[in-house]
């Protein structure tokens, strides 16, 4: 995302003074954590706010997104809701991309190396409390998930391949990106999973992104707020609780404590939310295959040299390879022999 100019910092600040009726605005201060978009605090007297860029110019998008904060909200989740405008709405349309203004909450965020099996019960509590609201929710006007393309990836791929292809240096990373794609490719023929086959149902109001990144905790490891619903939609929660597992339990490495974590944040999801084995694995099979389609990580360190997005190469890489050798047997291994 571009670095802002001092004449958008004067525009924003004027059109957060009329539309929140903010007297005085003080410095804004970059808010690191956001893989997209530009994310700020800033304060108007005793009172701190977090200003947030949403990734996207559709207002459907945005709708959605204020549908899922109210009813995971109204229904007990401490999901942290944006500030009202004049207008009464939760967002506004600034230079090409829609904004929200929060209250700026000083949590506690927990690295995937610092997680412990404390933190991964309390997530699959919340997730668990989460869906079972998802469930019996009005999903009218939510979106459905959208899933994975085959000649999407091909095409992607084939695109990134030509760029590193005429790169007079090439870095570590981008060969690593590179092979990550192979390895995708590799996956996508020895699994030739079409969307329709796997017939996911889409039945559930999912948060989207819910993972450690995306929740505060309190001093004492519990869930203190859960943000970041960017990405909701209505898809097969065994979905959702495969792509947690995958991303919160497994970050910072593959290892026994990666597989202790997940069975402590999947035993906790099941005691609030049952789920069988087979709708687990079916769940798992169509996140799996949708990671497998993904191209948008290796899009930024290829194409637009983002340093920030370099290390999430290297772990990608070792999921990949994980995934491809363990593929068949992983969600046996992951769902809890007795509940
Ligand atoms: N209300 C808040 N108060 C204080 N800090 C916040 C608040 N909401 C989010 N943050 C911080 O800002 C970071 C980015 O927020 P968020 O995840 O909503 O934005 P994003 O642009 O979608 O980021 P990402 O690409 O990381 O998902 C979070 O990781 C968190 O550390
Ligand atoms: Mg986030």
């Amino acid at each position: 995302m571009d670095k802002m100019s001092i004449q958008s910092f004067t525009n924003l600040t004027s059109m957060l003074k009329e539309l929140f009726g903010f007297v005085s605005i003080d410095q804004f201060l970059p808010v690191e954590g956001g893989f997209v978009t530009n994310n700020f605090s800033f304060s108007c007297g005793p009172n701190r706010y977090f200003l947030k860029q949403f990734g996207t110019a559709s207002t459907e998008r945005i709708h959605n997104i204020t549908i899922a904060q109210s009813s995971f909200f109204n229904e007990g989740i401490p999901v942290i809701m944006p500030i009202l405008n004049r207008h009464e709405e939760t967002t506004f349309f600034f230079e090409g991309t829609w904004w929200g203004v929060f209250p700026f909450i000083d949590g506690d965020t927990c690295s995937s190396k610092e997680l412990t099996t404390g933190h991964a019960t309390q997530l699959g509590n919340m997730l668990g409390n989460i869906h079972k609201i998802g469930l019996t929710c009005n999903k009218e006007d939510a979106q459905p998930i959208i899933l994975w393309n085959k000649s999407i990836f091909v095409s992607e791929k084939l695109a990134l391949e030509y760029v590193y292809e005429r790169e007079a240096n090439k870095r570590d990373v981008e060969t690593t990106a590179i092979q990550n794609l192979h390895l995708q490719k590799n996956f996508i023929l020895n699994n030739p999973n079409s969307v329709a086959e796997l017939r996911p149902e889409n039945d559930c109001l999912i948060h989207g992104d819910f993972t450690h990144n995306n929740v505060f905790f309190t001093h004492d490891g519990r869930v203190q707020s859960v943000y970041d619903l960017d990405k909701t939609c209505v898809a097969p929660r065994g979905y959702e609780v495969a792509r947690s597992i995958l991303i919160t339990c497994f970050d910072h490495g593959w290892d026994e404590k990666s597989f202790k974590l997940s069975d402590a944040f999947l035993r906790s999801y099941l005691a609030i939310c049952p789920m069988s084995f087979e709708e687990f694995s079916h769940g798992f099979n169509i996140y799996v295959t949708h990671f497998m389609h993904t191209t948008w990580l290796e899009k930024k360190v290829i194409l637009y040299k983002s340093k920030r997005h370099e290390p999430f190469i290297y772990s990608s890489h070792v999921r990949l390879t994980h995934l491809l050798s363990d593929y068949g047997t992983l969600a046996k291994r992951l769902y809890p022999k007795i509940i």
